[in-house]
């Protein structure tokens, strides 16, 4: 007979999500339309105006990996996006490119947060809420479709994704535009934000692994987001 095992370390979790345990969680509680004052913590000096409707979908309002990538990039890349070219993918209100623009040094090349038809509207209400026209532009990018003119020209060398694995039939879309996105530019990174809330979600990061080369985000937070089911990685072009 095998000896008693002893419990594991709590101060050791297993950090990997294709080990996390079988408890599933829930999408985040609806929320009445309003407009939301959102400061990462401080690390906005000046706090982003968000307007949240779900009446265009539920991209309209905030959701838990958008606050972690947000966080992630105002505190660890405020100084090195000068040159970046920067790409959000199911931006919903915007929350992160918004974000990225106000908090981060950025060149003048124009950040686009991109989501479908009926996020259009309220990416560019948060746009204007915020004073930055100048910065930011809203675009269409349907996921599994051919990349839009206005993208192929950017080019992007930084593509933020988050909350974007929450809905399984559009997994493959969403792989093939991430894929599309680093034929276009091979030395581009993609910052991949998700919460695991069900099994299949971990299908999508398997995938993920098989097609691009995946790096775990070093982030002092990662212990606390990691306990919430959230994770942070890079998509790169395999070499
Ligand atoms: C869960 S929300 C995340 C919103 C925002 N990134 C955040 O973290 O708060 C997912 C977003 O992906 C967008 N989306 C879903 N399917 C899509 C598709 N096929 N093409 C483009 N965007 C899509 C939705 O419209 C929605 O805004």
């Amino acid at each position: 007979m095998l000896p008693p095992q002893p419990p594991p370390a709590p101060d050791s979790p297993d950090f990997s999500p294709l080990a996390i345990g079988e408890d599933l969680s829930p999408l985040p509680a609806y929320k009445a339309a309003g407009t939301a004052e959102i400061g990462f913590d401080g690390l906005l000096a000046e706090p982003l105006r968000l307007r949240e409707d779900l009446a265009s979908g539920c991209g309209g309002q905030t959701w838990p990996a958008g606050m972690v990538l947000g966080r992630h990039m105002l505190r660890y890349h405020r100084e090195d996006l000068r040159e970046a070219r920067i790409l959000e993918l199911g931006a919903g209100g915007g929350l992160v490119g918004l974000a990225v623009a106000r908090g981060c040094a950025v060149g003048t090349t124009p950040l686009f947060v991109t989501d479908q038809l009926e996020m259009h509207s309220l990416m560019e209400h948060n746009i204007a809420l915020n004073n930055l026209e100048g910065k930011v532009q809203a675009a269409i990018l349907n996921w599994g479709e051919p990349l839009p003119a206005a993208v192929v020209a950017l080019k992007p060398n930084v593509v933020l994704a988050a909350d974007c694995v929450y809905f399984e039939p559009a997994f493959p879309l969403l792989l093939a535009t991430l894929s599309d996105l680093l034929t276009l530019c091979p030395e581009a990174t993609i910052y991949f934000c998700f919460k695991k809330r069900r099994r299949a979600d971990m299908q999508f990061l398997k995938k993920a692994q098989k097609m691009f080369k995946v790096t775990e985000v070093v982030d002092d937070e990662r212990p606390v987001f990691c306990r919430e089911g959230l994770f942070l990685y890079t998509f790169q072009a395999s070499t």
